[in-house]
């Protein structure tokens, strides 16, 4: 970092989190200035389109559509990266690390997909590539996992970790919310991201669990790597039948280092009510780590928004410049470009949720769990809803079964929906009722 006064820092993006940080950089300059040994300066902002009223701005701010000169600018000595996205994001922070600046970023999808690689490039400029907030918003989780917890072995990760599905699945739940209307409101809070796909198929979870896993693992996984489902599927019945069950759903992201190999999985889940993670509501996210010394450990936290997500930028931020100012770095990253075996979701043993249409005649139950004890699935439990004789609708039946291997219920789920009495496609939700 240069010897000037004070830190440049360059803005690319200034939507819901960029806002957010411009404005905490004027609103707290001299209680940041104090902290950091120097001033902070808004050396530019990089937009689309720089046409557009920016009241969160300071009046008279460099503003650019140029994603190739802003970071790597002269006067420039951190970047900071909230445009979101794989491209022109991850182009920008290239070259800013191999100009010498220093990032910080909240870009998921690029740490995901391009992390390992990134952390090398930094490493290979020494300057520091920070993504506090790339994670869990504002929960403090990156850092603990490389510093403080760095003398585990850890080999279990379990999370909510989307902020925009939590708080929608807790709406629809608690106040009976449409799918719709929870989504809106989501995004009117600055929860969801641009493409909200992204929230509700379960792909921004599945980037920040990659991220999570390859920091706790210390092994390169993508997003890719990660099995994923998103909450589409869910509908009122499901939430009912969770509750009467005692379970709260959740869209769960979990993975596991197992001899050496690694499996990862996002995709709605039956929580038992008293499961750490089921009281995890709202925009709050969670993520348990299980460490060999440590045991297992839980962070929470506001999981998206501008303000939860400047507090963990701004840190980032503060930690680069006051590492700087004592010739030190910030906390080393573990080199974790190691490729290890991903397991299949279908080597997954767990407790699942089907629910299923048949007609209501007599010998239709003893094929279902004929099929099901065939495949060597236990059942724990049966509901069936009665419905008026003769009517000729469906009766629509729950299945919870004991634990099984997923290969075997995916199997099963195939054969159900081929049998004559069986009415349209099988819902499955997998059911998790403990830590471990
Ligand atoms: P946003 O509101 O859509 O803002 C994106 C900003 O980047 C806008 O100012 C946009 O310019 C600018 N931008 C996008 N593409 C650009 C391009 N090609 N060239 C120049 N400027 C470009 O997004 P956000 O919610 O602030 O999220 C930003 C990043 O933070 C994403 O990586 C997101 O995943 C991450 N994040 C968000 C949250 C959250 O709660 N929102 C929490 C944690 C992390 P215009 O204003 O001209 O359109
Ligand atoms: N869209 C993301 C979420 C933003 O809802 O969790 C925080 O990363």
């Amino acid at each position: 970092m240069g010897a000037r006064e004070t830190v440049g820092v360059a803005l690319l993006g200034a939507g819901t989190v960029g806002a957010g940080v411009a404005q905490t950089l004027a609103a707290k300059a001299d209680a940041l200035s104090r902290y950091a040994g120097r001033r902070l300066q808004l050396a530019g902002v990089l937009v689309r389109d720089t046409g557009k009223p920016r009241p969160a701005l300071p009046p008279g701010v460099l503003l650019t559509s140029d994603p190739a000169a802003l970071p790597v600018a002269d006067n420039v000595d951190i970047v900071v990266e909230v445009m979101g996205g794989e491209q022109p994001a991850l182009g920008c922070i290239e070259s800013a690390l191999r100009s010498g600046k220093h990032v910080v970023t909240a870009n998921k999808q690029v740490m995901a997909l391009h992390g390992p690689e990134l952390l090398a490039l930094a490493a290979e400029h020494g300057v520091t590539l920070a993504f506090e907030a790339s994670v869990g918003g504002g929960i403090p989780i990156i850092g603990p996992l490389v510093r403080d917890l760095a003398g585990n072995r850890i080999t279990g990760v379990n999370a909510v970790i989307n902020g925009t599905t939590n708080y929608m699945l807790t709406r629809m739940a608690k106040e009976g919310a449409s799918y719709e209307d929870a989504l809106l409101e989501a995004q009117r809070n600055g929860y969801a991201e641009p493409d909200p796909s992204d929230d509700v198929d379960g792909r921004d979870a599945a980037y920040k669990l990659a991220i999570l896993s390859t920091l706790a693992f210390r092994c390169t996984v993508r997003e890719p790597d990660v099995y994923r489902e998103g909450i589409r599927q869910l509908d009122v019945a499901d939430f009912v039948y969770a509750r009467d069950l005692g379970y709260v759903i959740k869209l769960l992201a979990a993975s596991r280092l197992h001899d050496g190999a690694v499996q990862a999985r996002v995709h709605p889940a039956f929580l038992h009510e008293q499961h750490p993670l089921a009281k995890v509501d709202g925009v709050y996210n969670a993520v348990e780590l299980e460490g060999d010394l440590v045991g297992w450990a839980m962070f929470q936290g506001p999981g998206a928004g501008a303000s939860p997500t400047t507090s963990a930028i701004i840190g980032d931020v503060l930690a680069i410049v006051r590492a700087s100012a004592s010739g030190g770095a910030t906390p080393p990253y573990p080199d974790v470009r190691e490729r290890v075996p991903i397991l299949p979701v279908a080597e997954l043993e767990t407790k699942y949720y089907l629910r299923l249409r048949a007609y209501d005649k007599p010998g239709v139950m003893a094929q279902i769990t004929g099929v099901l004890g065939e495949m060597g699935v236990s059942l724990a439990s049966i509901i069936q809803k009665e419905v008026p004789e003769d009517a000729g609708t469906p009766a629509e039946v729950v299945i919870i079964t004991h634990k099984a291997r997923e290969s075997a219920v995916q199997e099963a789920v195939r054969q159900l929906e081929a049998l004559s009495v069986v009415y349209g496609a099988l819902k499955l939700v997998r059911i998790e009722d403990g830590s471990a």
